[in-house]
């Protein structure tokens, strides 16, 4: 038995999304989102789900606060529903769906939980898709007007705010992939999204200090982690050009002004054309407070020949899955963070999102999902390891607060440390829910 023991400082927190909880997608003037014609698009999400009642946080987040209040978390990391601010994504601003938002961040503020806001989760307002959405630059201004609009009104109160989550998802799974919203797949429209995607989050840096708002802004990029399949050179550069696709692309262009090369080459070969304009790149690379760092597994990669963009293949080396079928890979968290370290140099890190999905129903009352917990501990001794090693963590948000809209899964996959029925949208605390609550307020944990 050892302890695991944090720092003071250490601050600790849940994570959520608006689309995955809130539903009550029809009220408080709340405008369309490329998410609510996708997941009503048939074939696109499992059993056909939608977000229209979710977990119905909307009109719950009172018992949702409440729940965090006994957790004793320091941090609530949520989003905000672009649709909900601006229903056509520009124009006149919907002061419902501002008020909606105060609510909640001032019955947390009452409770002493800091609200740590998203801006964008993915739910883009589907009038801008009807206009090209993130293909089009001139989705960048409207994010940006949403942003300052977003900054102003809550100057004060948020002081902790992330331009884009995942925005890989956002570009190349959304628009190369086909699998999210709004389901295109087309490399050259998924390289110029992630492009617009980084100048909108560049601008509205610039912007929120051109402002003098109070508080930190950050970026939470996609994070997995690949090991080569062994050590011939072929695996390596393999390996490399897997990890560079969801880490260098998206983290040179903010810590180092530009985009790896051999990435360049690699889209320009198969027919996709970077769109840089002069000033883009000094605009991205503003400097950010913190980098927020969503990990949840990884791979062993290996050169496969004409397999894919990056000619190569995941080897399953006998990992354990959750769920979802997804490898747990705690040594690939301590990897890729030690990784950044080095590439990006001594940046403040908040673990943004990191957990576990085990689709575990209550009996009698009681969620026995001790594989959730497991995962935890692991996952938290390889933070631990990283933050020895140097790595400057301030926090650690677990995804997520309770069971919700798992994007193209729908419902059958549940990842909170609360369970929710989707019938009656009660919430049941799960064993993990417990666990986390006295590592928090003790500050350690024995395993
Ligand atoms: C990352 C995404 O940000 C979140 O929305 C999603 O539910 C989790 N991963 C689990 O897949």
């Amino acid at each position: 038995m050892s302890i695991v023991q944090f720092p003071k400082e250490m601050k600790w927190g849940v994570a959520t999304a608006s689309y995955q909880i809130e539903g009550a997608v029809n009220e408080g003037g709340r405008g369309l989102s490329i998410w609510d014609t996708f997941s009503k698009t048939p074939g696109k999400v499992k059993n056909g789900d939608n977000g229209d009642v979710a977990c119905g946080s909307y009109h719950r987040y009172k018992e949702d606060v409440e729940m965090m209040d006994d957790l004793g978390v320091d941090f609530y990391r949520f989003s905000v529903a672009w649709p909900r601010i601006f229903p056509d994504g520009t124009g006149e601003v919907n002061q419902a769906g501002l008020d909606y938002y105060h609510r909640l961040v001032d019955e947390l503020l009452e409770k002493g939980i800091q609200p740590m806001c998203t801006l964008y989760h993915w739910d883009l307002p589907q009038a801008l898709q009807d206009q090209g959405g993130w293909g089009n630059r001139q989705t960048i201004d409207a994010f940006v007007n949403y942003a300052n609009t977003m900054f102003e009104a809550f100057e004060g109160k948020i002081k902790h705010w992330i331009t884009f989550n995942e925005p890989w998802c956002a570009s190349f799974l959304s628009n190369y992939m086909g699998v999210h919203a709004p389901g295109n797949q087309d490399l050259q429209l998924a390289v110029d999204v992630a492009h617009h995607m980084n100048v909108a989050h560049g601008k509205a840096v610039s912007d929120f200090r051109k402002l003098g708002i109070e508080g930190q802004i950050g970026y939470a990029p996609n994070v997995e982690w690949n090991e080569p399949y062994s050590n011939r050179q072929e695996d390596i550069d393999a390996c490399k050009r897997a990890n560079a696709f969801h880490l260098d692309w998206f983290f040179d262009p903010v810590f180092k002004g530009e985009y790896p090369k051999f990435l360049v080459d690699l889209f320009e070969k198969n027919g996709a054309q970077l769109h840089v304009e002069p000033g883009d790149m000094e605009i991205i690379s503003q400097p950010i407070d913190f980098l927020g760092i969503n990990y949840y597994s990884g791979s062993v990669a290996r050169y496969k020949e004409n397999e894919g963009l990056f000619e190569h293949e995941r080897i399953d080396t006998g990992f354990q899955k959750t769920d979802i079928g997804w490898n747990i890979y705690p040594e690939g968290f301590y990897n890729v963070l030690t990784h950044i370290h080095k590439t990006y140099g001594d940046v403040p890190i908040y673990i943004t999102e990191n957990g576990s999905c085990y689709n575990e129903e209550p009996e009698n009352g009681r969620v026995r999902d001790s594989k959730r917990i497991d995962y935890l501990q692991q996952h938290l001794i390889a933070l631990d390891r990283a933050m020895k090693s140097g790595v400057n963590i301030k926090g650690y948000l677990t995804w997520s607060l309770m069971d919700n809209f798992e994007w193209a899964e729908g419902y059958t996959m549940r990842f909170g440390i609360v369970h929710v029925n989707y019938r009656t949208l009660e919430r049941t605390k799960k064993d993990s829910f417990y666990w986390y609550k006295q590592m928090i307020s003790n500050g350690f944990f024995e395993r």
